[in-house]
């Protein structure tokens, strides 16, 4: 009952606020300072010079085509490959502003448990199939210290509130879930320790429309009222225009342009993103 008035409620919220959103103002300092990131696979390019600030509460699209760098730029935003060249700094709560790549491996992996999240395109890369639904969200609070069983178990029931997955299915393996279910189950997981920076790799790849929906309406309304900064990997341009306040196009491993989102998608400058663009009015 309390899942669809809360369904309901963000749904006419949603209706209401047409997109695109308006972004934060920013705030002191971005929580991300990325500066000429640059990834090679031995000779062949990953990503090039990637230059950019995410401020507290941002959320930033990247988008491009399949191989232009979206995924290869995320691994190297999220401390999890290492770049060629360049830097990430991160202003974190804990550790002061870290140098990603240059700091020590366990602030990494602490930074990558606590104050971050990552949502992998497939669920499989960020979910244990053969453990319970309430087994990942409990072990993801278990790596930040939680031991009691019943604060446990209770966070994992709220999670699973949280992205209306029914409390009865907590003891079931999410390999039973469909594609949609897993995909929210992986987000209960991460938000659970109350991260500040999600990123997120096609969150949303993969689903039948309407679940794509539902599943973008659900992740819209946890980034605001979590006040979450988020860098979300799509190629899906509508996608994009729903959930980000800037946008970067990445074309060859190269950001080719880059802006708020409705003035890219409405008045795209590089003959690139036109392409894209008009590709998705002519689809
Ligand atoms: N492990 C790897 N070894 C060698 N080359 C790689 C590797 N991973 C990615 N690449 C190359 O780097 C480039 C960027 O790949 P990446 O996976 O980042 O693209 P993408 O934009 O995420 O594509 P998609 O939309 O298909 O997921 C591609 O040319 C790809 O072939
Ligand atoms: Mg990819």
């Amino acid at each position: 009952m309390e899942t669809s008035l809360h369904a309901a409620a963000t749904a006419a919220a949603f209706r209401e606020t047409p997109a695109p959103f308006a972004g934060p103002a920013p705030g002191p300092a971005p929580l991300l300072n990325v500066s000429g990131l640059t990834k090679y696979y031995g000779d062949m390019l990953g990503c090039r010079d990637v230059t950019f600030a995410l401020w507290p509460g941002e959320v930033m699209g990247i988008v491009g085509e399949s191989g232009s760098g979206k995924s290869t730029l995320l691994g190297c935003l999220s401390g999890r490959m290492a770049p060629s060249s360049g830097q990430v700094a991160y202003e974190s709560e804990r550790f002061g502003v870290v140098d990603v790549h240059r700091a020590p491996e366990p602030v990494r992996r602490n930074l990558l448990r606590t104050e971050w999240g990552v949502v992998h395109q497939n669920p499989r890369d960020g979910l244990r199939l053969a453990v319970s639904a309430g087994g990942n969200i409990g072990e993801r609070l278990m790596a930040v210290g939680a031991r009691n069983y019943g604060t446990i178990r209770a966070e994992a029931l709220r999670w699973l509130r949280e992205v209306e997955i029914d409390a009865t299915r907590i003891d079931h393996l999410p390999r039973t879930f469909s594609g949609g279910m897993q995909q929210r189950l992986q987000i209960a997981a991460n938000l659970a320790t109350g991260p500040r920076l999600l990123f997120m790799d096609e969150p949303t790849g993969g689903l039948d429309v309407s679940v794509q929906a539902r599943l973008l309406d659900l992740l819209r309304n946890l980034v605001s009222r979590l006040g979450l900064s988020v860098v979300i990997v799509t190629h899906d341009l509508a996608v994009a225009r729903l959930l980000a306040h800037r946008l970067m196009v990445m074309r060859r491993g190269k950001v080719v342009e880059s802006g708020l989102t409705d003035q890219v998608l409405d008045d795209p400058q590089h003959p690139y993103t036109q392409l894209l663009v008009s590709s998705i009015l002519h689809a």
